[in-house]
């Protein structure tokens, strides 16, 4: 029941692809690349995508009952990863809210969800996962933010990389589905366990301005709760806001 695994030398981007093919997609299907000229992350960013050991990864999935059901999605990708990491061995990732996943303070992989179709009807969301497996020593200068691989996590001696895919594809074409069923409710317990911002102090870089807060975990939709300084517990939205830990 998955549509295709497909996978190429270089790419502008694995969910380019898949969004450009869209429309004669099935279900469930999966693009990888061994680089990406133009890998993109949210909001116009860069995914450093150089050839070698990573996994530049997308998947189509569509649902039927809006963009409404969907909330809470980059959240449970980010623990169909974590159930993907956990079967090849590496259990020391966490996520922070809404889209990454960290090890030791620094980015291992980032989740990019992008939506089409209607929005109360038919629409398809393109989901794309970049995982650092063992990343040139370059690209931590590049990135600007810290950055980790898999290496880093074991000592030097990372899984091998086709089953890190298969563990991936295997846990997103699962996890997509019971989504689909269940929404955000059957991945909530796991995630708050995994939930690198509870009760932490946070800045919180909303467009109207910024302030500190104390992370809350997240709510039935997957939007994050702060607590303010002033007692008030306020409910962020992916969308605009980034949260750092201050
Ligand atoms: P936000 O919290 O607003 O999402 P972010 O820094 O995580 O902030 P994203 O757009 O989610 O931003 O991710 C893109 C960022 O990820 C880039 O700006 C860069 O700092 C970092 N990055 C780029 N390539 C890689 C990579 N291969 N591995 C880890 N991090 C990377
Ligand atoms: C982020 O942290 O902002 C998300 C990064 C997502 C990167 C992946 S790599 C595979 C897919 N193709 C892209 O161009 N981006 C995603």
């Amino acid at each position: 029941h998955i549509g295709m695994v497909e996978v190429h030398w270089e790419i502008d981007s694995t969910s380019s692809e898949l969004a450009r093919r869209n429309p004669v997609l099935d279900d469930l299907s999966f693009c990888l690349a061994e680089a990406q000229s133009a890998g993109r992350g949210r909001r116009g960013r860069t995914w450093l995508s150089p050839p070698g050991m990573n996994l530049y990864l997308s998947v189509l999935k569509r649902f039927d009952g809006g963009f409404a059901s969907l909330s809470g999605l980059s959240l449970a990708v980010g623990v169909m990863i974590l159930r993907a990491l956990d079967e090849v061995g590496i259990r020391t990732a966490g996520l922070k809210w809404p889209n990454d996943v960290l090890a030791g303070n620094a980015k291992l992989a980032g989740i990019l969800v992008e939506l089409s179709g209607e929005y109360s009807g038919p629409c398809a969301a393109i989901i794309g996962v970049g995982l650092n497996i063992r990343l040139p020593d370059s690209l931590h200068e590049r990135a600007g933010q810290a950055i980790t691989d898999l290496a880093a996590l074991t000592g030097g001696q990372p899984p091998d990389r086709n089953r890190v895919a298969a563990a991936v594809v295997c846990s997103l074409a699962e996890g997509l589905r019971s989504f689909e069923r269940y929404g955000f409710a059957a991945f909530a317990r796991e995630y708050a366990a995994n939930d690198l911002l509870q009760g932490q102090s946070l800045r919180i870089i909303d467009p109207r301005g910024e302030y500190v807060a104390t992370g809350e975990g997240v709510d039935e939709r997957g939007a994050l709760r702060v607590r303010r300084g002033d007692g008030t517990l306020v409910t962020v939205d992916s969308a605009e806001v980034s949260v750092r830990r201050s």
